[in-house]
Protein backbone atom coordinates (compact mmCIF):
# COMPACT_ATOMS: atom_id res chain seq x y z
CA UNK A 1 0.00 0.00 0.00
CA UNK A 2 1.46 3.74 -0.78
CA UNK A 3 2.21 5.49 1.86
CA UNK A 4 -0.26 8.68 2.18
CA UNK A 5 1.15 12.31 2.80
CA UNK A 6 -0.83 15.03 3.31
CA UNK A 7 -0.55 18.62 2.26
CA UNK A 8 -2.49 21.67 1.05
CA UNK A 9 -0.46 21.88 -2.07
CA UNK A 10 1.52 19.73 -3.97
CA UNK A 11 4.07 21.27 -6.38
CA UNK A 12 5.60 18.75 -8.67
CA UNK A 13 8.59 20.15 -9.98
CA UNK A 14 11.80 22.18 -8.28
CA UNK A 15 12.77 24.83 -11.11
CA UNK A 16 12.57 28.85 -11.22
CA UNK A 17 8.63 27.88 -11.73
CA UNK A 18 8.30 25.53 -8.73
CA UNK A 19 10.43 27.08 -6.72
CA UNK A 20 9.01 30.40 -6.74
CA UNK A 21 5.25 29.19 -6.54
CA UNK A 22 6.55 27.49 -3.66
CA UNK A 23 8.08 30.30 -2.02
CA UNK A 24 4.81 32.63 -2.22
CA UNK A 25 2.29 29.51 -1.99
CA UNK A 26 3.90 28.62 1.40
CA UNK A 27 3.17 32.05 2.51
CA UNK A 28 -0.01 30.84 4.02
CA UNK A 29 -0.17 26.71 3.13
CA UNK A 30 1.32 24.01 3.83
CA UNK A 31 3.55 23.27 0.79
CA UNK A 32 5.61 19.51 -0.52
CA UNK A 33 7.51 20.52 -3.53
CA UNK A 34 8.42 16.85 -5.69
CA UNK A 35 11.24 16.54 -7.55
CA UNK A 36 12.23 13.68 -9.84
CA UNK A 37 15.75 15.23 -9.26
CA UNK A 38 17.70 17.37 -6.77
CA UNK A 39 16.11 20.38 -6.82
CA UNK A 40 19.56 22.54 -7.58
CA UNK A 41 20.23 19.99 -11.26
CA UNK A 42 16.64 21.01 -12.54
CA UNK A 43 17.21 22.52 -15.89
CA UNK A 44 16.35 26.20 -14.96
CA UNK A 45 19.98 25.88 -14.29
CA UNK A 46 20.79 25.23 -17.58
CA UNK A 47 19.46 28.74 -18.95
CA UNK A 48 22.22 30.98 -19.38
CA UNK A 49 22.19 34.33 -21.62
CA UNK A 50 19.98 36.63 -19.42
CA UNK A 51 16.15 36.82 -18.10
CA UNK A 52 14.15 39.63 -20.22
CA UNK A 53 12.92 42.69 -18.58
CA UNK A 54 12.71 46.12 -19.44
CA UNK A 55 14.83 47.89 -16.66
CA UNK A 56 16.12 49.93 -19.10
CA UNK A 57 19.42 50.61 -17.26
CA UNK A 58 21.78 51.21 -19.93
CA UNK A 59 19.58 52.36 -22.49
CA UNK A 60 15.93 53.66 -23.53
CA UNK A 61 13.72 51.03 -22.96
CA UNK A 62 9.68 50.00 -22.27
CA UNK A 63 7.35 47.41 -21.46
CA UNK A 64 5.37 48.05 -24.29
CA UNK A 65 8.38 46.99 -26.48
CA UNK A 66 9.07 43.89 -24.72
CA UNK A 67 5.55 43.41 -25.16
CA UNK A 68 5.53 43.97 -29.03
CA UNK A 69 8.54 42.58 -29.10
CA UNK A 70 7.18 39.09 -27.35
CA UNK A 71 3.81 39.33 -29.90
CA UNK A 72 5.75 39.92 -33.09
CA UNK A 73 8.55 36.90 -32.15
CA UNK A 74 5.23 34.73 -31.33
CA UNK A 75 4.00 35.50 -35.05
CA UNK A 76 1.03 37.04 -33.86
CA UNK A 77 0.02 33.58 -31.69
CA UNK A 78 0.40 35.12 -28.18
CA UNK A 79 -2.25 35.99 -26.24
CA UNK A 80 -1.37 40.03 -25.43
CA UNK A 81 -2.83 40.53 -22.56
CA UNK A 82 -0.88 37.66 -20.97
CA UNK A 83 2.06 39.52 -22.38
CA UNK A 84 1.42 42.52 -20.91
CA UNK A 85 1.25 40.56 -17.38
CA UNK A 86 4.96 38.66 -18.29
CA UNK A 87 6.33 42.26 -19.47
CA UNK A 88 5.14 44.89 -16.74
CA UNK A 89 5.93 41.87 -13.93
CA UNK A 90 8.77 41.18 -15.48
CA UNK A 91 10.44 44.39 -13.94
CA UNK A 92 9.38 44.44 -10.24
CA UNK A 93 10.41 40.50 -10.25
CA UNK A 94 14.01 41.10 -11.10
CA UNK A 95 13.91 43.71 -8.58
CA UNK A 96 12.40 40.99 -6.07
CA UNK A 97 15.48 38.28 -7.11
CA UNK A 98 17.98 40.81 -6.99
CA UNK A 99 16.71 41.60 -3.19
CA UNK A 100 16.96 38.06 -3.03
CA UNK A 101 20.41 37.80 -2.77
CA UNK A 102 20.69 36.74 -6.72
CA UNK A 103 24.08 37.92 -8.04
CA UNK A 104 23.67 39.65 -11.77
CA UNK A 105 26.79 41.24 -13.08
CA UNK A 106 26.49 45.28 -13.01
CA UNK A 107 27.49 47.90 -15.36
CA UNK A 108 29.92 50.14 -14.43
CA UNK A 109 26.72 52.34 -12.85
CA UNK A 110 25.99 50.10 -10.73
CA UNK A 111 23.06 48.74 -11.98
CA UNK A 112 22.38 45.49 -13.21
CA UNK A 113 24.19 44.84 -16.29
CA UNK A 114 21.93 44.19 -19.31
CA UNK A 115 22.82 42.56 -22.99
CA UNK A 116 21.43 42.12 -26.14
CA UNK A 117 19.43 39.31 -27.34
CA UNK A 118 17.69 37.96 -30.73
CA UNK A 119 14.90 39.83 -31.35
CA UNK A 120 15.23 42.47 -28.31
CA UNK A 121 14.15 45.67 -30.10
CA UNK A 122 13.93 49.59 -29.76
CA UNK A 123 10.56 50.09 -31.51
CA UNK A 124 10.79 53.35 -33.12
CA UNK A 125 14.23 52.66 -34.42
CA UNK A 126 13.98 48.38 -34.90
CA UNK A 127 17.58 48.58 -33.51
CA UNK A 128 18.99 45.81 -30.36
CA UNK A 129 18.59 47.07 -27.19
CA UNK A 130 20.10 45.92 -23.59
CA UNK A 131 17.01 44.17 -21.44
CA UNK A 132 18.61 40.18 -21.07
CA UNK A 133 19.45 41.13 -17.16
CA UNK A 134 21.89 38.52 -16.38
CA UNK A 135 25.16 36.70 -14.29
CA UNK A 136 27.22 35.88 -16.83
CA UNK A 137 25.88 32.82 -18.55
CA UNK A 138 24.98 31.42 -15.67
CA UNK A 139 21.36 33.36 -15.37
CA UNK A 140 19.52 30.24 -14.71
CA UNK A 141 21.81 28.60 -12.44
CA UNK A 142 22.14 31.82 -10.14
CA UNK A 143 17.91 32.25 -10.09
CA UNK A 144 17.82 28.30 -8.72
CA UNK A 145 20.10 28.91 -6.31
CA UNK A 146 18.63 31.71 -5.13
CA UNK A 147 15.37 30.92 -4.93
CA UNK A 148 15.91 27.38 -3.59
CA UNK A 149 18.09 29.35 -0.95
CA UNK A 150 14.80 31.29 -0.50
CA UNK A 151 12.72 28.11 0.00
CA UNK A 152 15.03 26.21 2.45
CA UNK A 153 14.68 29.44 4.91
CA UNK A 154 11.17 29.42 4.53
CA UNK A 155 11.09 25.76 5.57
CA UNK A 156 9.43 24.65 2.54
CA UNK A 157 8.83 20.43 2.38
CA UNK A 158 11.23 19.64 -0.01
CA UNK A 159 10.53 15.47 -1.31
CA UNK A 160 14.04 15.23 -3.17
CA UNK A 161 13.84 12.40 -6.02
CA UNK A 162 10.43 11.80 -5.97
CA UNK A 163 9.19 10.99 -9.33
CA UNK A 164 5.92 12.02 -9.62
CA UNK A 165 4.18 9.58 -12.26
CA UNK A 166 0.03 10.41 -12.03
CA UNK A 167 -2.53 13.26 -11.04
CA UNK A 168 -5.33 11.63 -8.89
CA UNK A 169 -8.35 13.55 -10.62
CA UNK A 170 -11.94 12.78 -9.66
CA UNK A 171 -14.33 14.51 -12.15
CA UNK A 172 -13.66 18.39 -11.97
CA UNK A 173 -11.66 17.55 -8.56
CA UNK A 174 -7.82 17.04 -8.22
CA UNK A 175 -7.19 15.08 -5.01
CA UNK A 176 -3.32 14.84 -5.46
CA UNK A 177 -0.50 12.85 -7.05
CA UNK A 178 1.06 9.55 -7.00
CA UNK A 179 4.77 9.40 -6.97
CA UNK A 180 7.60 6.55 -6.49
CA UNK A 181 10.37 7.34 -4.09
CA UNK A 182 13.13 6.55 -6.49
CA UNK A 183 15.49 5.53 -3.38
CA UNK A 184 13.37 2.74 -2.13
CA UNK A 185 10.43 2.05 -5.06
CA UNK A 186 8.07 2.69 -2.97
CA UNK A 187 4.77 4.49 -3.82
CA UNK A 188 3.52 7.58 -2.44
CA UNK A 189 0.50 9.18 -2.50
CA UNK A 190 0.67 12.82 -1.88
CA UNK A 191 -2.97 14.01 -1.05
CA UNK A 192 -3.49 17.95 -1.37
CA UNK A 193 -6.47 20.32 -2.15
CA UNK A 194 -4.07 21.95 -4.94
CA UNK A 195 -1.35 20.29 -7.20
CA UNK A 196 0.92 22.70 -9.17
CA UNK A 197 2.67 21.26 -12.61
CA UNK A 198 5.64 22.86 -13.29
CA UNK A 199 8.01 19.92 -14.62
CA UNK A 200 9.73 21.94 -17.48
CA UNK A 201 9.67 20.48 -21.28
CA UNK A 202 10.18 18.06 -23.50
CA UNK A 203 13.13 18.17 -25.65
CA UNK A 204 14.26 14.25 -25.60
CA UNK A 205 11.97 14.06 -28.02
CA UNK A 206 14.60 14.92 -30.80
CA UNK A 207 18.07 13.32 -31.66
CA UNK A 208 19.94 16.82 -30.65
CA UNK A 209 18.33 18.96 -27.51
CA UNK A 210 19.71 21.43 -25.14
CA UNK A 211 17.68 19.81 -22.40
CA UNK A 212 18.87 17.52 -19.59
CA UNK A 213 18.47 13.86 -20.07
CA UNK A 214 15.33 14.24 -17.56
CA UNK A 215 12.97 16.60 -19.78
CA UNK A 216 10.89 13.81 -21.19
CA UNK A 217 7.59 15.17 -20.76
CA UNK A 218 5.99 13.83 -18.10
CA UNK A 219 3.85 16.13 -16.79
CA UNK A 220 2.27 16.65 -19.91
CA UNK A 221 1.93 13.17 -20.66
CA UNK A 222 0.52 12.57 -17.29
CA UNK A 223 -2.38 15.87 -17.74
CA UNK A 224 -3.42 14.11 -21.05
CA UNK A 225 -4.16 11.05 -19.82
CA UNK A 226 -5.90 12.45 -16.85
CA UNK A 227 -8.41 14.43 -19.55
CA UNK A 228 -6.65 17.57 -19.70
CA UNK A 229 -5.84 19.13 -23.51
CA UNK A 230 -2.57 20.32 -24.49
CA UNK A 231 -2.39 23.62 -26.28
CA UNK A 232 0.01 24.54 -29.50
CA UNK A 233 2.23 21.14 -29.03
CA UNK A 234 3.42 22.00 -33.02
CA UNK A 235 5.64 24.80 -31.89
CA UNK A 236 9.03 23.41 -30.52
CA UNK A 237 11.62 25.97 -30.70
CA UNK A 238 15.09 24.87 -32.20
CA UNK A 239 17.78 27.51 -30.50
CA UNK A 240 20.10 28.34 -33.36
CA UNK A 241 23.24 27.78 -31.64
CA UNK A 242 23.87 24.16 -29.68
CA UNK A 243 27.05 22.71 -30.14
CA UNK A 244 27.49 20.43 -33.06
CA UNK A 245 26.36 17.26 -32.51
CA UNK A 246 25.79 17.44 -28.65
CA UNK A 247 23.32 20.21 -28.93
CA UNK A 248 24.55 21.36 -25.50
CA UNK A 249 23.15 25.29 -25.90
CA UNK A 250 25.65 28.44 -26.58
CA UNK A 251 23.82 31.17 -25.33
CA UNK A 252 22.49 33.69 -27.60
CA UNK A 253 24.53 35.90 -25.02
CA UNK A 254 27.20 35.25 -27.82
CA UNK A 255 25.36 37.53 -30.38
CA UNK A 256 24.48 39.83 -27.69
CA UNK A 257 28.21 40.53 -27.00
CA UNK A 258 28.60 40.50 -30.88
CA UNK A 259 29.51 36.80 -31.61
CA UNK A 260 28.27 37.15 -35.69
CA UNK A 261 27.51 33.37 -37.61
CA UNK A 262 29.91 32.48 -40.61
CA UNK A 263 29.50 29.62 -43.58
CA UNK A 264 31.67 27.83 -45.27
CA UNK A 265 32.56 30.61 -47.66
CA UNK A 266 33.24 32.77 -44.92
CA UNK A 267 29.94 34.94 -44.96
CA UNK A 268 28.07 36.47 -42.13
CA UNK A 269 24.76 35.31 -43.91
CA UNK A 270 22.61 36.57 -41.56
CA UNK A 271 22.61 39.81 -42.86
CA UNK A 272 22.08 38.42 -46.58
CA UNK A 273 18.00 39.88 -47.88
CA UNK A 274 16.32 36.76 -47.27
CA UNK A 275 17.00 36.58 -43.77
CA UNK A 276 17.43 39.33 -41.71
CA UNK A 277 19.26 42.61 -43.56
CA UNK A 278 18.56 45.37 -40.73
CA UNK A 279 19.12 42.86 -37.37
CA UNK A 280 21.16 40.01 -38.63
CA UNK A 281 22.61 37.67 -35.92
CA UNK A 282 20.12 39.03 -33.21
CA UNK A 283 17.05 37.93 -35.31
CA UNK A 284 14.48 35.84 -33.65
CA UNK A 285 15.71 32.10 -32.96
CA UNK A 286 12.98 30.52 -35.78
CA UNK A 287 14.44 33.09 -38.44
CA UNK A 288 17.99 32.54 -37.34
CA UNK A 289 17.61 28.25 -37.09
CA UNK A 290 15.69 28.12 -40.22
CA UNK A 291 18.95 30.11 -41.90
CA UNK A 292 21.26 28.30 -40.48
CA UNK A 293 19.57 25.29 -41.93
CA UNK A 294 19.26 26.64 -45.69
CA UNK A 295 22.93 27.67 -45.64
CA UNK A 296 23.45 23.82 -44.59
CA UNK A 297 21.32 22.45 -46.99
CA UNK A 298 22.54 24.72 -50.22
CA UNK A 299 25.97 23.09 -48.95
CA UNK A 300 27.30 26.24 -47.06
CA UNK A 301 27.96 24.06 -44.43
CA UNK A 302 31.71 24.08 -42.69
CA UNK A 303 33.30 21.45 -44.07
CA UNK A 304 30.43 20.55 -46.18
CA UNK A 305 28.87 19.35 -42.67
CA UNK A 306 25.61 19.74 -40.80
CA UNK A 307 26.86 23.21 -39.10
CA UNK A 308 28.10 26.76 -38.95
CA UNK A 309 30.43 28.59 -37.19
CA UNK A 310 30.01 31.38 -34.25
CA UNK A 311 32.98 33.50 -34.06
CA UNK A 312 33.48 35.48 -31.15
CA UNK A 313 36.78 35.61 -31.36
CA UNK A 314 38.32 39.81 -31.00
CA UNK A 315 40.23 39.74 -34.36
CA UNK A 316 36.50 39.07 -35.67
CA UNK A 317 34.18 41.05 -33.55
CA UNK A 318 34.35 44.47 -33.43
CA UNK A 319 32.74 45.02 -30.40
CA UNK A 320 33.80 47.58 -27.49
CA UNK A 321 32.98 47.78 -23.65
CA UNK A 322 33.94 49.81 -20.56
CA UNK A 323 36.36 49.51 -18.07
CA UNK A 324 37.66 52.22 -15.70
CA UNK A 325 35.88 54.29 -18.10
CA UNK A 326 37.90 53.60 -20.96
CA UNK A 327 36.66 52.01 -24.19
CA UNK A 328 38.07 48.51 -24.15
CA UNK A 329 37.90 45.99 -27.71
CA UNK A 330 36.33 42.59 -26.66
CA UNK A 331 39.15 41.02 -25.66
CA UNK A 332 39.59 37.27 -24.08
CA UNK A 333 39.32 39.20 -20.29
CA UNK A 334 35.79 40.12 -21.63
CA UNK A 335 34.62 36.86 -22.80
CA UNK A 336 35.97 34.88 -19.98
CA UNK A 337 34.05 37.16 -17.39
CA UNK A 338 30.91 37.48 -19.59
CA UNK A 339 30.53 33.71 -21.15
CA UNK A 340 32.55 31.70 -18.52
CA UNK A 341 30.52 28.56 -19.41
CA UNK A 342 30.44 28.80 -22.82
CA UNK A 343 34.00 28.67 -22.83
CA UNK A 344 34.71 25.98 -20.58
CA UNK A 345 32.22 23.85 -22.31
CA UNK A 346 33.51 24.51 -25.84
CA UNK A 347 37.08 23.80 -24.71
CA UNK A 348 35.68 20.65 -22.38
CA UNK A 349 33.57 19.31 -25.27
CA UNK A 350 35.10 20.31 -28.60
CA UNK A 351 38.66 21.67 -27.60
CA UNK A 352 38.01 24.69 -28.86
CA UNK A 353 38.82 28.35 -27.27
CA UNK A 354 36.04 30.50 -28.49
CA UNK A 355 38.52 33.68 -27.55
CA UNK A 356 41.19 32.24 -30.74
CA UNK A 357 38.38 30.36 -32.58
CA UNK A 358 35.12 30.01 -34.28
CA UNK A 359 32.40 27.19 -32.60
CA UNK A 360 30.79 25.22 -34.49
CA UNK A 361 27.46 24.75 -33.86
CA UNK A 362 23.80 23.64 -35.47
CA UNK A 363 20.11 23.91 -34.42
CA UNK A 364 18.75 21.91 -31.13
CA UNK A 365 15.68 21.28 -30.06
CA UNK A 366 15.09 23.49 -27.23
CA UNK A 367 11.87 25.30 -25.70
CA UNK A 368 8.63 23.84 -26.38
CA UNK A 369 5.78 26.86 -26.51
CA UNK A 370 2.92 24.90 -25.89
CA UNK A 371 2.22 22.40 -22.65
CA UNK A 372 -1.01 22.64 -20.46
CA UNK A 373 -3.36 25.61 -21.21
CA UNK A 374 -3.68 27.80 -18.16
CA UNK A 375 -4.99 31.24 -17.27
CA UNK A 376 -2.48 33.89 -15.65
CA UNK A 377 -2.55 32.77 -12.85
CA UNK A 378 -1.71 29.40 -13.69
CA UNK A 379 -5.04 27.56 -13.62
CA UNK A 380 -5.44 25.07 -15.91
CA UNK A 381 -8.27 25.25 -18.17
CA UNK A 382 -9.85 22.63 -19.77
CA UNK A 383 -11.30 24.01 -22.90
CA UNK A 384 -11.87 26.79 -25.42
CA UNK A 385 -14.26 28.34 -23.55
CA UNK A 386 -11.36 28.48 -20.71
CA UNK A 387 -13.17 26.53 -18.03
CA UNK A 388 -11.18 26.36 -15.09
CA UNK A 389 -10.51 23.15 -13.35
CA UNK A 390 -10.71 24.07 -9.37
CA UNK A 391 -7.38 23.52 -7.98
CA UNK A 392 -4.96 21.99 -10.55
CA UNK A 393 -1.90 24.33 -11.63
CA UNK A 394 0.72 24.61 -13.80
CA UNK A 395 3.53 26.92 -15.01
CA UNK A 396 6.85 27.22 -16.65
CA UNK A 397 7.76 25.69 -19.54
CA UNK A 398 4.80 22.63 -18.87
CA UNK A 399 2.22 25.71 -19.37
CA UNK A 400 1.02 27.40 -21.93
CA UNK A 401 -0.36 30.84 -21.01
CA UNK A 402 -0.03 31.85 -23.98
CA UNK A 403 3.14 34.04 -23.52
CA UNK A 404 5.23 32.74 -26.13
CA UNK A 405 2.21 31.48 -29.50
CA UNK A 406 4.20 30.25 -32.29
CA UNK A 407 7.55 31.19 -30.74
CA UNK A 408 9.46 32.11 -27.53
CA UNK A 409 11.42 35.26 -27.31
CA UNK A 410 14.83 34.19 -25.81
CA UNK A 411 15.16 34.90 -22.07
CA UNK A 412 11.32 35.12 -22.07
CA UNK A 413 11.29 31.64 -20.47
CA UNK A 414 13.26 32.40 -17.75
CA UNK A 415 10.56 35.54 -16.81
CA UNK A 416 7.94 33.66 -17.72
CA UNK A 417 9.41 31.24 -14.69
CA UNK A 418 9.55 33.60 -11.91
CA UNK A 419 6.35 35.81 -13.15
CA UNK A 420 3.88 33.14 -13.68
CA UNK A 421 5.63 30.98 -10.77
CA UNK A 422 4.66 33.53 -8.49
CA UNK A 423 1.35 34.35 -9.53
CA UNK A 424 0.19 30.53 -9.63
CA UNK A 425 1.79 30.43 -6.27
CA UNK A 426 -0.62 33.33 -4.87
CA UNK A 427 -3.63 31.64 -6.45
CA UNK A 428 -2.85 28.81 -5.16
CA UNK A 429 -2.29 29.99 -1.49
CA UNK A 430 -5.93 31.07 -1.69
CA UNK A 431 -7.28 28.77 -2.79
CA UNK A 432 -6.18 26.68 -0.09
CA UNK A 433 -7.55 28.91 2.13
CA UNK A 434 -11.09 28.17 1.00
CA UNK A 435 -10.75 24.42 -0.31
CA UNK A 436 -11.77 21.85 1.84
CA UNK A 437 -9.55 18.68 1.34
CA UNK A 438 -11.58 15.95 -0.60
CA UNK A 439 -11.10 12.39 0.46
CA UNK A 440 -8.86 9.97 -2.21
CA UNK A 441 -10.90 7.70 -3.84
CA UNK A 442 -10.36 4.12 -3.52
CA UNK A 443 -7.24 2.79 -5.31
CA UNK A 444 -6.51 6.16 -6.26
CA UNK A 445 -2.78 4.73 -7.18
CA UNK A 446 -3.83 1.25 -8.78
CA UNK A 447 -3.83 2.16 -12.03
CA UNK A 448 -0.53 3.63 -12.12
CA UNK A 449 1.15 0.81 -9.94
CA UNK A 450 -0.43 -1.77 -12.80
CA UNK A 451 1.26 -0.15 -15.12
CA UNK A 452 4.60 -0.15 -13.77
CA UNK A 453 4.00 -3.94 -13.17
CA UNK A 454 3.31 -4.34 -16.43
CA UNK A 455 6.60 -2.69 -17.52
CA UNK A 456 8.92 -5.01 -14.89
CA UNK A 457 7.01 -8.30 -15.75
CA UNK A 458 6.93 -7.59 -19.47
CA UNK A 459 8.96 -10.31 -21.62
CA UNK A 460 8.78 -8.49 -24.92
CA UNK A 461 12.12 -8.36 -25.44
CA UNK A 462 12.47 -5.11 -26.93
CA UNK A 463 14.70 -2.37 -25.60
CA UNK A 464 13.57 0.79 -24.39
CA UNK A 465 16.63 2.71 -25.49
CA UNK A 466 15.86 1.55 -28.81
CA UNK A 467 12.38 2.73 -29.16
CA UNK A 468 13.35 6.07 -27.95
CA UNK A 469 16.30 6.22 -30.67
CA UNK A 470 14.25 5.74 -33.15
CA UNK A 471 11.28 7.99 -31.92
CA UNK A 472 14.22 10.59 -31.85
CA UNK A 473 15.43 9.56 -35.18
CA UNK A 474 12.01 9.98 -36.33
CA UNK A 475 11.32 13.39 -35.09
CA UNK A 476 14.37 14.79 -36.32
CA UNK A 477 14.43 13.68 -39.92
CA UNK A 478 10.15 14.29 -40.17
CA UNK A 479 8.70 17.00 -37.42
CA UNK A 480 11.88 19.57 -37.17
CA UNK A 481 12.82 22.55 -38.19
CA UNK A 482 11.03 22.47 -41.50
CA UNK A 483 8.04 20.01 -42.18
CA UNK A 484 5.46 18.79 -44.51
CA UNK A 485 2.47 16.81 -44.74
CA UNK A 486 4.79 14.00 -45.90
CA UNK A 487 7.08 14.00 -43.25
CA UNK A 488 4.75 14.66 -40.20
CA UNK A 489 2.26 11.45 -41.43
CA UNK A 490 5.85 9.69 -41.85
CA UNK A 491 6.41 10.43 -37.87
CA UNK A 492 3.12 9.65 -37.15
CA UNK A 493 3.30 6.26 -38.92
CA UNK A 494 6.41 6.13 -37.16
CA UNK A 495 4.86 6.80 -33.68
CA UNK A 496 2.58 4.63 -34.62
CA UNK A 497 4.74 1.20 -34.90
CA UNK A 498 6.62 2.33 -31.85
CA UNK A 499 4.20 2.88 -29.27
CA UNK A 500 3.19 -0.88 -30.55
CA UNK A 501 6.36 -1.61 -30.02
CA UNK A 502 6.60 0.17 -26.20
CA UNK A 503 3.76 -2.45 -25.39
CA UNK A 504 6.80 -4.99 -25.62
CA UNK A 505 9.26 -3.05 -23.36
CA UNK A 506 11.15 -5.16 -20.90
CA UNK A 507 14.04 -4.37 -18.86
CA UNK A 508 16.63 -5.73 -16.66
CA UNK A 509 16.52 -4.87 -13.55
CA UNK A 510 13.99 -6.04 -11.92
CA UNK A 511 14.64 -4.28 -8.55
CA UNK A 512 13.39 -1.72 -6.56
CA UNK A 513 16.35 0.64 -5.39
CA UNK A 514 16.90 3.33 -7.59
CA UNK A 515 15.71 1.30 -10.46
CA UNK A 516 16.36 3.76 -13.47
CA UNK A 517 15.74 1.14 -16.10
CA UNK A 518 12.10 0.94 -14.75
CA UNK A 519 11.84 4.46 -15.07
CA UNK A 520 13.42 4.91 -17.87
CA UNK A 521 11.10 3.01 -19.44
CA UNK A 522 7.97 4.57 -18.37
CA UNK A 523 9.19 8.16 -19.26
CA UNK A 524 9.72 6.83 -22.68
CA UNK A 525 5.72 6.30 -23.11
CA UNK A 526 5.70 9.87 -22.03
CA UNK A 527 7.82 10.77 -24.66
CA UNK A 528 6.16 9.12 -26.79
CA UNK A 529 2.41 10.68 -26.32
CA UNK A 530 4.21 14.26 -26.47
CA UNK A 531 5.53 13.33 -30.06
CA UNK A 532 1.90 12.24 -31.59
CA UNK A 533 0.63 15.48 -30.28
CA UNK A 534 3.46 17.46 -31.77
CA UNK A 535 2.75 15.65 -35.21
CA UNK A 536 -0.54 15.47 -34.78
CA UNK A 537 -1.12 19.07 -34.25
CA UNK A 538 1.65 20.43 -36.92
CA UNK A 539 -0.08 18.08 -39.69
CA UNK A 540 -3.14 19.56 -38.93
CA UNK A 541 -1.85 23.14 -39.46
CA UNK A 542 -1.38 24.03 -43.27
CA UNK A 543 0.42 27.25 -42.80
CA UNK A 544 3.71 28.35 -41.52
CA UNK A 545 4.30 30.04 -38.51
CA UNK A 546 7.01 31.10 -35.62
CA UNK A 547 8.79 27.30 -35.01
CA UNK A 548 6.37 25.45 -37.40
CA UNK A 549 7.51 26.04 -40.67
CA UNK A 550 5.90 24.06 -43.77
CA UNK A 551 7.85 23.13 -46.77
CA UNK A 552 4.54 22.95 -48.52
CA UNK A 553 2.46 25.62 -47.01
CA UNK A 554 5.06 28.39 -46.94
CA UNK A 555 2.44 31.62 -45.62
CA UNK A 556 1.36 32.65 -42.55
CA UNK A 557 -2.37 31.91 -42.91
CA UNK A 558 -4.40 34.96 -40.51
CA UNK A 559 -7.50 34.50 -41.74
CA UNK A 560 -8.03 30.68 -41.35
CA UNK A 561 -5.32 29.50 -38.60
CA UNK A 562 -4.60 33.18 -36.33
CA UNK A 563 -5.80 30.65 -33.29
CA UNK A 564 -4.59 27.81 -31.11
CA UNK A 565 -4.48 24.22 -31.20
CA UNK A 566 -6.38 22.17 -28.21
CA UNK A 567 -5.39 18.44 -28.33
CA UNK A 568 -7.94 16.18 -26.43
CA UNK A 569 -6.92 12.53 -25.72
CA UNK A 570 -10.37 10.35 -26.55
CA UNK A 571 -10.13 6.51 -25.67
CA UNK A 572 -7.50 5.29 -27.84
CA UNK A 573 -7.92 8.43 -30.36
CA UNK A 574 -7.68 12.28 -29.89
CA UNK A 575 -9.82 15.02 -30.99
CA UNK A 576 -8.47 18.58 -31.94
CA UNK A 577 -10.40 21.71 -31.06
CA UNK A 578 -9.29 25.46 -31.87
CA UNK A 579 -8.95 28.54 -29.55
CA UNK A 580 -9.14 31.82 -30.18
CA UNK A 581 -6.20 34.20 -29.42
CA UNK A 582 -6.55 37.31 -27.86
CA UNK A 583 -5.52 40.16 -29.53
CA UNK A 584 -4.44 43.99 -28.56
CA UNK A 585 -2.33 46.60 -29.10
CA UNK A 586 -0.47 44.86 -32.20
CA UNK A 587 -2.00 43.70 -35.00
CA UNK A 588 -0.75 40.97 -37.47
CA UNK A 589 1.38 42.26 -39.84
CA UNK A 590 4.18 40.18 -41.63
CA UNK A 591 7.46 39.69 -39.61
CA UNK A 592 10.40 42.01 -41.19
CA UNK A 593 13.60 41.57 -39.61
O1 LIG B 1 20.54 31.63 -25.50
C1 LIG B 1 20.22 31.52 -24.33
O2 LIG B 1 20.91 31.91 -23.40
C2 LIG B 1 18.89 30.93 -24.05
C3 LIG B 1 18.00 31.66 -23.46
C4 LIG B 1 16.58 31.31 -23.55
O3 LIG B 1 16.25 30.20 -23.99
O4 LIG B 1 15.76 32.15 -23.26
Amino acid sequence: MPKIHTFDAVIVGAGGAGLMAALYASRSANVAVLSKLYPTRSHTGAAQGGIGAALANMEEDSWEWHSYDTVKGSDYLADQDAVDVLTKEAINTVVELEHMGLPFDRFPNGKISQRRFGGHTNKDTGKPVMRACHAADRTGHMILQTLYQQCIKNEVNFFDEFHVVDLIRVDDTVRGVVAIEIATGEFHIFHSKAVMFATGGWGRVWEVTSNAHSLTGDGPAIALRRGIPLQDMEFFQFHPTGIYKLGILITEGVRGEGGVLINSEGERFMAKEEYAPNIKDLASRDVVSRAIYLEVKAGRGINGQKYVHLDVTPETVNHYYELDGEDRRIDREYIEAKLPDIADFTRTYLGVDPVKEPMPVQPTAHYGMGGIPTDVNGRVLLDAQKTVLPGFYAAGEVACVSVHGANRLGTNSLTDLVVFGKLAGVDMAEYCQNAELLPLPDGAADEVMAEFERIRNNTGGVKAHEVRRKMQESMTENVSVFRTKETMDKAIADLKELREAYQKVSIEDKGKVFNSDLLEAWELGCLLDTAEVTAVSGLARPESRGAHARDDYTERDDENWLKHTLYHKEGDGYRLDYKEVTLGRYEPKPRVY
